[in-house]
């Protein structure tokens, strides 16, 4: 493996927090820029830069200026946002719960938000080094795998993220060959995001983020550079759109 830069969006997840840790032990990786909304720096940060952005088209921009000298030679990128519930927010079980609100705030994490950046990202990620780019999804997301329903605004913001994975490889396949774009779903994972539904989780299929960040960045450094979206799960299998 040559040596690299790598991008995290989405820094304060749990997921992400470890995969930071995996490349900073990787002697090839010369840096690590952590991108997330609130600025939090540990103190055993080593080669990682912390950016704060608000996923704004302008603070998006922003970010892109401060990565534009290291343009061509970042070739990992995690994009880790996304949102199931909050303080207001849980996911909807019945038609009845559904709210615009919700809709719209679990889209724009969901959705919006990774969109601008894969937009943003062309011009610093386009050159000759083979860059994978894993955009974090979920099997629910799947149309074709939908047989429970519910959890309308998260299944229908990952349905939507998926599409927008699809769109966006049809146009960096002719603008940014060496980029190969991966929806992925971690599996259940012991996070904040996951918390208020482990419950009925058997034990041996709530992974821990540490666990999750290995298959992920194996699953980066062997996939197929094929110019097409790929949706993975933790184990490298497959998924239905
Ligand atoms: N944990 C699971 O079981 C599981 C299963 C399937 C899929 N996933 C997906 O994996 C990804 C990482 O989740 P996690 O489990 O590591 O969760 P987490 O620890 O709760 O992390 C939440 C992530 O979402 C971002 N975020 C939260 N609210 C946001 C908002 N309003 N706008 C934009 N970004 C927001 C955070 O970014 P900042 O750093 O900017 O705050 C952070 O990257 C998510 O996309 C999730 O849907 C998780």
């Amino acid at each position: 493996m040559s040596s690299f830069y790598a991008l995290i969006i989405g820094a304060s997840s749990t997921i992400a927090k470890a995969a930071i840790r995996k490349f900073e032990e990787n002697s090839n990786c010369l840096g690590v820029f952590a991108v997330s909304r609130s600025l939090y720096v540990p103190t055993e940060s080593t080669k990682t830069t912390y950016l704060e952005c608000d996923n704004t088209e302008s603070g998006i921009s922003e970010v892109c200026q401060i990565l534009a000298p290291v343009a061509g030679r970042i070739t990992k990128v995690l994009i880790c946002n996304g949102i199931l519930h909050d303080e207001s927010i849980m996911p909807e079980r019945k038609l009845e719960e559904i709210r615009a609100s919700q809709l719209e705030a679990v889209f724009h994490a969901n959705s919006v938000v990774p969109m601008l950046w894969l937009s943003q990202l062309l011009p610093i990620l386009q050159g000759d080094r083979n860059t994978q780019v894993a955009l974090f999804s979920a099997r629910i997301g799947s149309i074709s795998d939908n047989k429970t329903g519910g959890w309308y605004s998260y299944r229908a913001s990952k349905a939507a993220l998926n599409m927008l994975i699809q769109t966006s490889s049809v146009e960096y396949a002719r603008r940014a060959k060496n980029v190969k774009l991966i929806s992925f779903h971690p599996g259940t994972t012991d996070t904040p995001l996951s918390k208020p539904f482990q419950r009925s989780v058997p034990k041996d299929k709530l992974f821990s983020a540490d666990f999750v960040a290995t298959q992920l960045l194996s699953i980066m450094e062997h996939v197929k550079m094929d110019n097409k979206a790929a949706y993975l799960d933790w184990n490298n299998q497959p998924i239905e759109w």
